[in-house]
């Protein structure tokens, strides 16, 4: 689904990425996990076309990313994006923040987008909150509404970033959840996360970064429990 081949990016004389290779195949959960500033954000936006990329190259589901076609718009409709910080547009409600992709970018009739953006608030357990503007809801119900507004591009792979680290301890548990259920049904989906207890339950593999490159990676097992690189052992009695 993902495929990822000596992907190289900088930031000016900065380079974040330093040549990364992996493959993401479909219906695989795959968790990132590394320090802060080693490039989890940056690959990831590179996957989903906000960043452009020096070197190297990203196939998704057979068409290149590149965040300078005039299709790169399109790509994002197979592949979305669930942030740290819930950007959904605070002015619109929940239901239009989940229809808004739909209607607007993918042309959907009006009343089928409600329809579906109704269900999908629903299985997020939101299904009261469908008119409430999101200043009213709490950080975990924004958090849902950003997966079902994801959801409703009806894409191959969701990207998260992060998506818990915002968020009351009490509140990570439903968002995780969601994600979980996402998985068990086969979504394909790349997340950077600290959530360790998530990574070794629901990663099929931990990828781990380390300044710009993937350092280690393998079953989630291997890598968070009897890690070979000194790095990751480091990291990892850090944040555990
Ligand atoms: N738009 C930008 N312009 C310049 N430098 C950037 C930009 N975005 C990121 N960087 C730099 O690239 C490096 C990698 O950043 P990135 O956000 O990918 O790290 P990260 O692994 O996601 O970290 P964190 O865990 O803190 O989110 C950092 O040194 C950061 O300062
Ligand atoms: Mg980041």
């Amino acid at each position: 689904m993902i495929e990822i081949r000596d992907l190289h990016k900088r930031f000016g004389a900065l380079e974040v990425l330093k040549g990364i290779d992996t493959t993401v195949e479909e219906g695989e959960v795959v968790c990132l996990i590394g320090a802060s500033g080693s490039g989890k954000s940056t690959l990831l936006r590179c996957v989903n076309g906000l960043e452009t990329y020096e070197a190297g190259k990203i196939v998704f589901a057979g068409t290149t990313v590149d965040a300078r076609s005039p299709d790169i718009r399109a790509l994002r409709t197979h592949v979305t994006m669930v942030f740290q910080r819930f950007n959904l547009f605070p002015h619109r409600t929940a239901l239009e923040n989940v229809t808004e992709g739909p209607i607007y970018v993918k042309g959907e009739p009006r009343n089928e987008a409600r329809e579906r953006g109704l269900a999908l608030l629903e299985r997020m357990g939101l299904a009261e909150k469908a008119q409430a503007y999101p200043p009213q809801l709490s950080g975990g119900q924004q958090q849902r509404v950003a997966i079902a507004r994801a959801l409703a591009m009806r894409p191959k792979a969701i990207l998260f970033d992060e998506p818990t680290s915002a968020l009351d301890p009490e509140l990570v548990g439903e968002v995780l959840g969601a994600m979980r259920s996402l998985a068990d049904e086969g979504m394909t989906m790349l997340v950077v996360t600290h959530e360790m207890a998530f990574a070794r339950d629901v990663a099929d593999r931990v990828l781990f970064m380390h300044d710009g490159r993937i350092l280690e990676e393998g079953l989630p097992s291997d890598i968070l429990s009897n890690p070979k690189e000194a790095r990751t052992r480091d990291f990892l009695s850090r944040i555990l």
